[in-house]
């Protein structure tokens, strides 16, 4: 049997308690807009455990990356209490100075204003990190977006309560990601989209050694494009990362777009599909083009695990948006296991209306991180509370 890695939910004792669960609840805005929920629907189970085994909950969470000298109230999390209430159909208050004391008064779930608003958060100072707990008589991290960080709020909190557990969606992530990384059914492929292939180096050379096709995307896959001599116009790609993208090419695992949707600049309103030998110096590569789908859609059919990180093209423009539909169609309707992460590919899934994957991760650097196995500091933390 496995060593336990975290306390679990279930076995806690709940009624009565004060409970500080960190979420991630780090929605994506635009134009004052949340253009996606999950992460919010990915942790109301949890809530609503804890709600219905009569505790009293306080939600943290952090939104962006504000700086914590002035409270800039584009990153307050006010606008999500009624959210989360409407989802719980429970009434969910709001409180803005919350460090010193927490009243519950007529309400079970309260929701804190951003943690990342407090100097000392993100160097997870020890002061904080101790008032937080001390908020508490239960810890419980149902935070997987933000495992990867060493905070107040996602370690040092953790760390100081009296007892912590890991929530619904931990064990959930967890459970998933660990079949993934550690035993996976070949062959494997991974589709790696994004801008740069700096921000995503270590997962692209965690996976050379051990996935069968590798298939980079969008600005990734351009940097590629040019290590094999291949002219990319205008695109962005990254001169510097250009003998890494040719070292991974000697791998043999590699598989490059044949066909690209140009424009001449991310705004067009017009497309030219073109052969990827023929992009001319003012064209910009925006998506990949059908041929190029089509091969990567052979090689989901024919692989046991595909993971998916990072759209192909500037799907958020419909002209720009075909190849990475493509793509997530396939990974819908795959035999094979699939998994996709990361706030874009989970926008893409949502804009196209695609279900049918096996498993969605609500982590984005988590994610990779988790697959890359690195050591992930907010699980590490769970681990040493561990009670037997
Ligand atoms: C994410 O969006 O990946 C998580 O919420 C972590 O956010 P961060 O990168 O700002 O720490």
């Amino acid at each position: 049997m496995k060593d336990k890695i975290f306390n679990r939910l279930k076995e806690a004792h709940l009624k009565d308690k004060r409970i500080f669960l960190r979420a991630d609840l780090n929605v994506p805005i635009v134009d004052g807009h949340i253009t996606s929920t999950a992460r919010i629907d990915a942790c109301i189970p949890t809530i609503r455990y804890l709600v219905n085994s009569g505790a009293k909950v306080m939600i943290a969470s952090h939104l962006g990356r504000p700086s914590s000298e002035q409270k800039n109230l584009e990153f307050s999390l006010k606008p999500l209490a009624t959210i989360i209430s409407k989802k719980l159909e429970e009434n969910v208050s709001f409180r803005s100075d919350w460090i010193d004391n927490v009243s519950f008064r007529d309400t079970k779930v309260v929701l804190l204003e951003n943690v990342r608003f407090f100097p000392g958060e993100v160097e997870n100072d020890p002061l904080l990190s101790k008032k937080m707990a001390s908020l508490c008589d239960i810890y419980v991290l149902d935070a997987f977006g933000t495992v990867h960080r060493r905070h107040a709020s996602t370690y040092g909190a953790g760390l100081e309560a009296g007892l912590t557990c890991a929530g619904f969606l931990i064990e959930r992530e967890v459970n998933f990601l660990t079949k993934v990384q550690e035993n996976p059914i070949h062959p494997v492929s991974a589709i790696i989209g994004g801008s740069k292939v700096s921000t995503k180096l270590d997962i692209l050379q965690k996976l050379n050694s051990n996935v069968e096709f590798l298939i980079p995307g969008g600005g990734i896959a351009n940097t590629f494009l040019v290590a094999a001599g291949f002219n990319v116009g205008k695109s962005v790609f990254e001169k510097n990362y250009l003998e890494t993208a040719s070292n991974l090419l000697d791998g043999g695992k590699i598989v490059l777009p044949v066909d690209v949707v140009v424009g001449n600049s991310t705004d067009s309103s017009e497309g030219k599909l073109v052969s990827v030998a023929n992009v001319k110096p003012d064209q910009m590569i925006l998506d990949i083009g059908p041929k190029t789908a089509l091969a990567i859609k052979m090689i989901i059919n024919k692989s046991g695990t595909i993971i998916w990180n990072g759209p192909l093209g500037l799907f958020e423009n419909p002209v720009f948006s075909g190849g990475t539909l493509a793509v997530a169609k396939a990974l819908g309707n795959s035999e094979g296991f699939t998994v996709a992460g990361g706030g874009d590919t989970l926008s893409a899934l949502e804009q196209f209306g695609v279900s049918g994957l096996d498993y969605v991760s609500t982590g984005g650097g988590a994610f990779l991180e988790f697959l890359e196995g690195k050591r992930l500091p907010a699980l590490e933390m769970l681990k040493r509370k561990v009670v037997n």
